[in-house]
């Protein structure tokens, strides 16, 4: 240690630690995690490491770079796939409510779900959307930096065990009729109608390092900002409006707003609990 320089607390040198590996993954996998929540972050990095026995952040990070082989789980172990189906019922019901009738007026409509995990929001959507009539004139674009996820998503096999969560969300979010119309159960799995992703194109796309690629009538980006800071927040926001045509819909999560970001002044809010926004001109 230099002369006169103190030694870093604990928790101090996990944090330095922690950035080295985020900082080591860009360089050699390009997978750019570094301005995730740091707290978050660090709690599923510990997590892994007790379950990996690996005694501190820096043998992970000789693990991951000279066993590229990890990687893969590495990126699920930071990217947390959580979802349901019609999760946040209030969002759903607001689209429909608000957004569904004005977008009948659209001889064509293009949606992007930012971030759709294994595809549960966008079933979801498919849904809605063919209830109100619009389905087949719609093109949906689901997109993840995860493709293990999109993997399953391109399936649309959901466990049965979720199934009770997922038609109670469905009823709340003011669905029609009984919801066991859209699959059928196979041993563990529901499996679900396969017209419902004849319109959806998946595709890899990472918000954090990738750009706008097509114009939107809504995108949905639900439950992934709070993973992120305020620098990556305000860059994904970007990202989002450019992407939405004019007067075009942004779904946001439960826990996530536009206050306090660059683009607060650029959307109506046309429904604050089910967080539905609309860009204005
Ligand atoms: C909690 S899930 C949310 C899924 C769904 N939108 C919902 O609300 O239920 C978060 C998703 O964001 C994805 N994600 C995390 N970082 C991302 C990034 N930089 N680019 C694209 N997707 C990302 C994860 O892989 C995960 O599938």
């Amino acid at each position: 240690m230099a002369a006169g320089q103190a030694e870093r607390p604990a928790g101090d040198l996990e944090d330095l630690e922690v950035r080295l590996l985020l900082e080591a993954i860009y360089h050699r996998y390009g997978y750019d995690f570094r301005q995730y929540a740091l707290s978050s972050i660090k709690r599923r990095i510990r997590h892994h490491m007790r379950e990996e026995g690996l005694g501190n952040v820096s043998r992970l990070q000789e693990r991951l770079l000279h066993q590229p082989a990890n990687f893969d789980r590495f990126v699920s172990v930071l990217t947390v796939p959580v979802t349901s189906m019609f999760r946040d019922p209030a969002f759903f019901a607001a689209f429909r409510e608000k957004a569904a009738p004005l977008l009948r007026t659209y001889p064509f409509l293009r949606f992007w779900h930012a971030g759709c995990s294994t595809g549960e929001e966008v079933y979801s959507m498919a849904i809605l959307l063919e209830e109100e009539g619009l389905y087949e004139r719609c093109r949906i674009y689901a997109t993840d930096m995860n493709e293990a996820m999109l993997r399953e998503a391109q399936k649309g096999h959901f466990p049965v065990s979720s199934m009770q969560v997922n038609t109670a969300n469905y009823l709340n979010a003011a669905g029609r009729g009984p919801f066991s119309r859209y699959y059928t159960v196979k041993g563990d799995h529901a499996i679900f109608e396969p017209r419902l992703r004849r319109n959806v194109v998946f595709a890899l796309h990472n918000l954090a390092t990738d750009g706008a690629f097509n114009e939107f009538n809504a995108v949905f980006c639900r439950n992934v900002l709070i993973y992120f800071n305020k620098g990556l927040q305000d860059r994904v926001h970007g990202l989002l409006y450019e992407s939405l045509g004019q007067f075009g819909y942004l779904g946001l999560g439960s826990k996530e707003s536009l206050r306090l970001t660059p683009f607060e002044a650029r959307y109506e809010e046309l429904d604050g609990h089910g967080k539905l926004y609309r860009k204005v001109a």
